[in-house]
């Protein structure tokens, strides 16, 4: 069975993921963005009907099976709750929201009517982390103690020739800052070592980039099945790097996310080492095939609103204990 969607954001991740949906098949029956010449192009490049009203959009609902919300942070509530009154699924951009306020009563309309979801998770489908997550619940590295995670960019080398003080990332409004940037890096530890109970962080606006938003995170998670999680995020790194660590009772692993090595070591033998580069697109591309199963009720959702909504609530209680200097903050 193929699907129709619409497509609610046509920015830089909208246009990829309808590329990519459009090449495994499906149809993009539908495309809204305000500024025209962007709905324009997808729809010349895939056939899309082009609005510019979002209610416009919304009248034709029935004729779509889910949405994909690709608009900046600050608008993922509004989007949503015009899902949840069109009874249409959808895939939601990370960060599921700006902040957890007032989206109690939206996770359980959510649920009562049963709506399939996706938070975008995509790093979670990146073929080498697939590879060490399966490593980290196969047991080899027996009970997991820690998991250190690092995110570390340059955010005016994100998008050459563009302004970055104009991007959402810069701006409180428009729901910046890296620790909703870097909700990945939570997404994925939470994801991994279990429900988090308590978070200590510390958090602000230190490199001089003239932004509004924290531009550096050091975030510790305390999770309620005994494991601790160590998350560093910042946009300030003129050297980028980016990986993730398990460590182990009998064993550690890990992967780097730039280089594509992933190494584990058990026991006191040599480490192990795998290469799994990749093309950037093909983790993209796993996510929405994975949403299709989802759709198709033939998997469960990696992350579903619920899932996405935890993601925000650790990240505002990570800015709550930095406000009080680090002090642990229960979640
Ligand atoms: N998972 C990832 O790898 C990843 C990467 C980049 C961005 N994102 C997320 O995707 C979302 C969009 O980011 P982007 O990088 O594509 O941003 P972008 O600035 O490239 O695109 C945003 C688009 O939304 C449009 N827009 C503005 N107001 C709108 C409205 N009222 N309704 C609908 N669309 C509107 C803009 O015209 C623009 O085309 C953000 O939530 C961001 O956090 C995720």
């Amino acid at each position: 069975m193929t699907y129709s969607f619409l497509l609610i954001g046509a920015g830089s991740i909208g246009q990829r993921h309808a590329r990519n949906l459009v090449q495994l098949g499906e149809t993009l029956g539908g495309v809204f963005n305000p500024s025209p010449e962007k709905a324009r192009q997808i729809s010349q490049a895939s056939g899309a009907e082009a609005f510019t009203s979002i209610e416009k959009a919304f009248e034709k609902a029935g004729n779509y099976d889910a949405a994909l919300i690709c608009s900046p942070n600050h608008l993922h509530m509004q989007h949503v709750k015009l899902c949840l009154s069109h009874d249409l699924d959808f895939f939601l951009e990370k960060p599921a929201f700006m902040s957890s306020a007032g989206a109690g009563p939206v996770l359980k309309a959510a649920a009562k009517r049963r709506l399939k979801t996706l938070v975008g998770c995509n790093m979670r489908f990146n073929a080498g982390f697939i590879e060490f997550e399966r490593i980290v619940r196969s047991g080899r590295l027996g009970s997991i103690v820690q998991l250190l995670a690092h995110n570390s960019s340059y955010l005016p080398e994100w998008r050459p020739g563009t302004d970055y003080l104009k991007n959402y990332a810069a701006k409180k409004a428009t729901g910046g800052g890296i620790l909703l940037d870097g909700i990945h890096e939570i997404d994925y530890v939470r994801a991994l070592a279990g429900r988090v109970s308590g978070v200590s962080c510390l958090c602000g606006t230190c490199g001089g980039l003239g932004i509004e938003t924290e531009d550096t995170a050091d975030v510790v998670l305390m999770h309620a099945g005994g494991a601790r999680s160590a998350v560093h995020l910042d946009y300030l790194s003129r050297l980028p790097a980016r990986w993730v660590k398990a460590i182990g009772t009998e064993g550690a692993a890990a992967y780097d996310f730039i280089s594509g090595k992933a190494v584990v070591r058990t026991g006191l033998v040599a480490a192990q080492e795998q290469d799994l580069h990749e093309d950037r697109n093909r983790m993209y591309v796993r996510e929405m095939e994975h949403f299709i199963r989802v759709l198709d009720g033939k998997e469960k959702s990696a992350c579903p609103l619920a899932d996405g909504l935890s993601d925000v609530q650790i990240a505002d209680a990570a800015k709550k204990s930095s406000a009080r200097s680090g002090l642990m903050v229960k979640v």
